[in-house]
């Protein structure tokens, strides 16, 4: 069957910053000479010490090293903020568009400076020093890119935690890295809700070693506990601080920031990001991969606590000197026309958001799409998970009116920015598929053994060669670094993404392959979910998969095997959704949960997965070999009581 092709639309390959040949020339450019390439590259950015060397890295095992930039020195923040303010000081940098519709900010790039100096120097007076970690739990409010701002200004080191994980998983984030101080808000606010913020804070500080300190910015003025010595509100301290606060000068390797993320297994691991090659990759992905214009209004709807908020609402477009939307809200509040109506309100040319949020809001028809205009919309993108093609059409169709490329941007935690998408003037369109690799970015599919696959083909992608927004370490332990992604299959960086490459030569992420899934856009590691399951005192043993949801891409089903003498029943499936709210937050709740008296395990004991999957699929029928299964009869029972069935 031939993929249907959205060519390149009339004008594009003209008005855009990269047309196809250009496309071809720089890949080879960066392919043939790296060190040329990107040494070039860097220029885009204001270093405060040049650079002598540029790429130094080795996926050798037992010696997997990566550095880019090492001998220069530059201030990350200087880059997203003080180099703008002579050109585009009235420029807005953030538009913030609050929850509620009728509240809106517009900060300046002279206002950014002030308002990150000040905020650095709130850092400075609470004893925050250069290297020190500091931990975020925000609201979407531009306070929460200040303090990003602030703590690289200084030399600080940012664990932002997104604003939905339960007290227990901040816990574990601010201990993990040994945080010496917390920034939160009194509370945030979404969809109409409130989220207890603070006292999320409180929680979690009671199971840390309780050395931190507090900084509580003011968002909705509910009143709070504050600790005396401990918690500071922000709006005192800053009343009280210089306006002035010179960058420090930073090697291009010190960290920028640790934002944690789910594996295969364990507890979430700190991924480290350091300073000259990521913000150079999030820089020119942004410029290139959305054709970043002087007057574009740029809108991507993560939330800051994710990797897409730190490399597309904060430091790439501000690195740009762009104006960069923050959305405090939801889609769907107060209406299903919600990001239509501020796309409207700001005239936004270009919308980034995930498969998710648009299957949702397809859901609702094209009514609450059409009464709106999006007459400035040029640019449309997607992220997080693969998009259906029925997506892809929609979006294209209803929200862009077949005028808008869409940008299927595939992309980690761990890469920094994007890797493989299209560049809208370059490259024809294929629904579905993330395309072509953006420069430097080497791709290639392998088999189980690590055998490179050629031509048209399917396997696990993998990458051969780094690129400067590639993670360095995870924090506090390389080992586990180079065991999660250097040690599958030799000399080359493991995704953990499934893969096809089209006769084109497009690559078409087919998913998760290890023992992630992908909820919502948003990586959940089976491991934990079980691991919250198995702690709650009726619970003897869980094992958790994935299964395709209709809107959420995939969703989270549960055995649950109970410790004898307890009966399953839906009050108690209820109080376990609960229970693994707490322990991790909304995002990890089961979708649906099983009752199994027994799991179909090896007679070694370990959990076949494949079997648990299919079950979950409804997929029964083809269930494979089950007959090394320590008791074989256990799986008539699981396939019995199943609970999806289509
Ligand atoms: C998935 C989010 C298909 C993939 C930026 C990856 C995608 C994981 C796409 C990383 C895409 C992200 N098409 N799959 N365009 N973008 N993924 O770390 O499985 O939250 O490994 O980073 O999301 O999720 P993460």
């Amino acid at each position: 069957m031939q993929d249907k092709i959205h060519p390149v639309p009339a004008g594009w390959a003209e008005s855009a910053r990269v047309d196809d040949a250009a496309y071809q020339a720089m890949y080879q450019e960066a392919l043939a000479d790296p060190n040329g390439f990107w040494g070039r590259q860097a220029a885009r950015l204001d270093w405060l010490k040049p650079f002598t060397k540029v790429k130094n890295t080795s996926y050798a095992p037992g010696a997997v090293s990566i550095k880019w930039f090492e001998d220069g020195a530059l201030n990350v923040s200087a880059n997203c903020v003080d180099r703008h303010v002579e050109a585009r000081g009235d420029k807005v940098a953030i538009l913030w568009e609050g929850d509620d519709p009728s509240e809106s900010r517009r900060i300046t790039y002279r206002e950014l400076h002030r308002e990150v100096q000040v905020f650095a120097n709130v850092l400075l007076s609470l004893g925050v020093e250069k290297g020190d970690r500091v931990t975020l739990y925000m609201p979407m409010i531009p306070e929460a890119a200040f303090a990003m701002l602030a703590c690289a200004r200084i030399g600080a080191i940012h664990s932002v935690v997104f604003g939905g994980f339960s007290p227990d998983s901040l816990a574990g984030r601010i201990s993990d890295c040994h945080s010496k101080l917390v920034i939160t808000a009194d509370e945030g606010v979404r969809g109409g809700r409130k989220v207890p913020l603070k006292h999320n804070t409180d929680l979690a500080l009671t199971k840390t070693i309780g050395e931190e300190k507090v900084l509580v910015v003011r968002r909705t003025g509910a009143e709070v506990a504050m600790h005396a010595g401990r918690d500071f509100w922000y709006h005192e301290v800053a009343a009280t601080v210089s306006e002035v606060c010179p960058p420090a000068e930073m090697n291009a390797e010190d960290p920028l920031f640790i934002l944690y993320t789910s594996g295969s297994t364990g507890r979430p691991k700190g991924v480290l990001h350091t300073s000259g090659g990521y913000l150079l990759w999030a820089s020119l992905t942004h410029e290139l991969v959305f054709d970043l214009k002087e007057d574009d209004v740029f809108w991507c709807t993560a939330d800051v606590g994710w990797v897409t908020g730190h490399s597309y609402i904060v430091y790439g477009p501000l690195a740009n000197g762009a104006t960069t939307v923050m959305f405090e809200g939801v889609p769907n509040y107060p209406s299903v026309s919600r990001c239509w109506e501020v796309i409207d309100k700001h005239a936004i040319t270009i919308f980034y958001t995930a498969p998710t949020a648009l299957r949702a809001l397809m859901q609702a028809g094209d009514e609450p799409v059409k009464k709106t205009s999006r007459a400035s919309l040029r640019l449309l993108g997607s992220v997080g998970e693969p998009i259906n093609p029925e997506a892809w059409e929609w979006y294209w169709r209803v929200v862009g009116e077949g005028r808008c490329p869409i940008v299927d941007t595939w992309w980690q935690t761990e890469t920094g920015g994007i890797l493989i998408s299209p560049l809208p003037g370059a490259t024809d369109l294929k629904p579905g598929s993330a395309t072509r690799p953006f420069f430097g970015v080497q791709p290639a599919i392998v088999d189980g053994e690590g055998n490179i696959l050629e031509g048209a083909t399917e396997g696990n992608l993998v990458l051969l060669d780094s690129w400067p927004g590639q993670m360095r370490t995870v924090y506090g332990d390389h080992e586990r670094f180079e065991q999660t992604y250097f040690s599958t299959y030799k000399n080359m960086y493991f995704t953990g993404d499934g893969c096809r490459r089209d006769a084109d030569g497009y690559y078409w992420i087919t998913g998760r392959v290890d023992d992630v899934i992908n909820v919502s856009g948003h990586r959940m590691g089976t491991a934990e979910v079980e691991s919250a399951l198995v702690s709650h005192p009726k619970v003897s043993e869980a094992a958790v998969v994935g299964y395709p949801h209709d809107i959420k891409g995939q969703g989270i089903y549960a055995y649950v095997t109970l410790m004898k003498g307890e009966a399953g029943s839906d009050a108690l499936k209820k109080e376990l959704v609960g229970w693994v709210r707490a322990e991790i937050g909304p995002i990890a709740s089961p979708d649906l949960i099983q009752f199994a008296p027994g799991l179909p395990k090896t007679r070694s004991g370990k959990i076949m997965r494949r079997i648990l999957r299919k079950i979950a699929e409804d997929e029964y029928g083809s269930l494979g070999d089950t007959s090394t299964l320590a008791d074989p009869a256990v799986v008539d029972d699981l396939v019995a009581n199943r609970q999806n069935r289509k």
